[in-house]
């Protein structure tokens, strides 16, 4: 006991410095690594931009220390991520360069700094530490199978296959089965050479010298095979990071709880959570057509509608008329949810999503079958791993209809049709809890990364 609390002490002295993207899908995982690395001993400071600052109150065993990112109201409202990320990179370089150089000239206070973790996204850290020599390890916040897509696309690009034509949507992509072009990250919103622009720095490890991953080899064997192959250096799967850690809501908005009360009224496994994460947007027909399919269902469902997340109005005004009247206490809308809680609430029987990575993650760790609604990048590769690998949820194929959705939630939840897929996503969860028990991949994953970070 005294040995591991002596090593504790000389390992809080080293601080490990986070750089995460900021976005809510890709700061959770990232503040999750942190709260897992904390409980190991070692001090984390965050630099963090100005935009989507965290709550710091949130986070007393961290220090968060803002990064001037110089970004004006057009970056942060045009809807281009892509160009929006490479302003980040540009402007956060010099203040990132500051804030680090002021922390090693202090190490007296600070402690010494092991390395910086910094989100795939924030390429712009690796050439930082580059300057100052600091040791640096990649945290990839989607999954494995992701990477090995990105990877294809400047091959497919090379082949002519872009802009995607319409005739072979439906194809499968000869390198990437059971992918069909249409599950390529793809949108009609970006450029596409900017897209491979972006892709050619988040595929390149450049000096980084390590990768860890919020997957499981449980669930993402092949494709971190295939990447390990590929790259070359130490991999450290060690997900599912918000389940492993016991970090504190990095909500971005408020979390309403009123929902809770409700779940906790609804029968076991009879609601159907709706939710399109944190960037995707619908138009009035889609909001109309969610509306009518989810009240069609017979299914309670609990829906967020995000503010702003409908094209055209600040938060449900386009709802259709009649609807609320309609649906009464069977139907429940928030603005944002507390969505960890509410996946692993024993009410909750199916989540209709837009298969972020992190919504991904939540719902298969508890259990929760899925219909897919993927809108942009990497959510549609996600969408084809849960219907067609995992076999755990079921696609939204056409355009949103409310004919669809209803016989989707009723497969997925009700028709004895859908029984081998909440059998199977049962069985993943019990897959993924062995990963992180004593002895399974992740827990041991994590032990080799605390040591990697000692050994740097
Ligand atoms: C985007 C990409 O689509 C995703 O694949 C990528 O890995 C990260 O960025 P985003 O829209 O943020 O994702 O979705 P997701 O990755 O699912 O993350 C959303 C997070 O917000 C989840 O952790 C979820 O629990 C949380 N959330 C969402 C809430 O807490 N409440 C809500 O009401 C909705």
């Amino acid at each position: 006991k005294a040995r591991e609390m002596e090593k504790q002490r000389t390992e809080r002295q080293r601080r490990v410095v986070l750089v995460p993207c900021p976005f809510q899908g890709h700061i959770s995982p990232m503040l999750e690594l942190g709260t897992v690395l904390h409980s190991k001993g070692f001090s984390i400071t965050v630099a963090h931009t100005q935009f989507n600052y965290p709550d710091p109150s949130n986070h007393p065993d961290f220090m968060i220390v803002p990064i001037s990112d110089g970004l004006t109201d057009h970056d942060t409202s045009s809807g281009d991520l892509i160009a929006l990320v490479s302003t980040l990179n540009t402007n956060c370089e010099v203040p990132l360069k500051e804030c680090l150089a002021r922390m090693m000239d202090q190490q007296e206070q600070y402690g010494q700094l092991a390395c910086i973790i910094y989100d795939t996204v924030m390429h712009v850290s690796e050439t930082v530490a580059n300057c100052l020599k600091l040791p640096t390890i990649i945290l990839r916040t989607s999954g494995a199978s992701a990477l090995v897509v990105y990877g294809v696309m400047p091959q497919l690009q090379a082949a002519g296959y872009f802009p995607l034509q319409d005739s072979t949507l439906q194809d499968l992509v000869p390198e990437l089965h059971p992918l069909r072009f249409k599950d390529l990250p793809i949108s009609k919103f970006e450029s596409i050479e900017a897209l491979l622009q972006l892709i050619a720095i988040v595929c390149t490890i450049r000096t980084s010298s390590a990768i860890i991953w919020n997957t499981m080899d449980c669930l993402e064997q092949t494709p971190l095979a295939q990447l390990k192959q590929q790259y070359q250096i130490p991999f450290f799967s060690i997900g599912p990071l918000f389940k492993i850690s016991s970090a504190s809501s990095s909500s971005l908005l408020k979390e309403d709880t009123d929902c809770i009360t409700w779940l906790d009224k609804q029968a076991p496994n009879s609601v159907i959570y709706v939710s399109l994460g944190s960037l995707a947007s619908m138009d009035e027909k889609e909001i109309a057509e969610m509306a009518w399919g989810l009240a069609n269902s017979g299914q309670p469902f609990l829906w967020v509608i995000r503010p702003a997340s409908v094209r055209g109005s600040e938060w449900i005004e386009l709802l259709p008329e009649g609807f609320k009247e309609e649906i009464g206490e069977k139907g429940f809308i928030v603005k944002w949810a507390p969505q960890k809680h509410v996946l692993a609430h024993g009410a909750v029987g199916g989540f209709l999503s837009h298969c972020g990575w992190n919504s991904t993650l939540e719902s298969i760790s508890e259990g929760v079958p899925m219909i897919c609604w993927p809108c942009f990048g990497d959510q549609k590769t996600n969408a084809r791993y849960v219907s067609h690998v995992w076999k755990v949820g079921l696609e939204l194929e056409n355009m949103l209809e409310r004919g669809e959705i209803e016989r989707a939630v009723r497969k997925l939840m009700v028709d004895t049709e859908g029984r081998e897929i909440r059998q199977r996503v049962i069985d993943l969860k019990e897959k993924i809890a062995l990963c992180m028990r004593d002895g399974g991949s992740s827990y041991n994953s994590l032990n080799d990364l605390h040591e990697y970070i000692l050994s740097l």
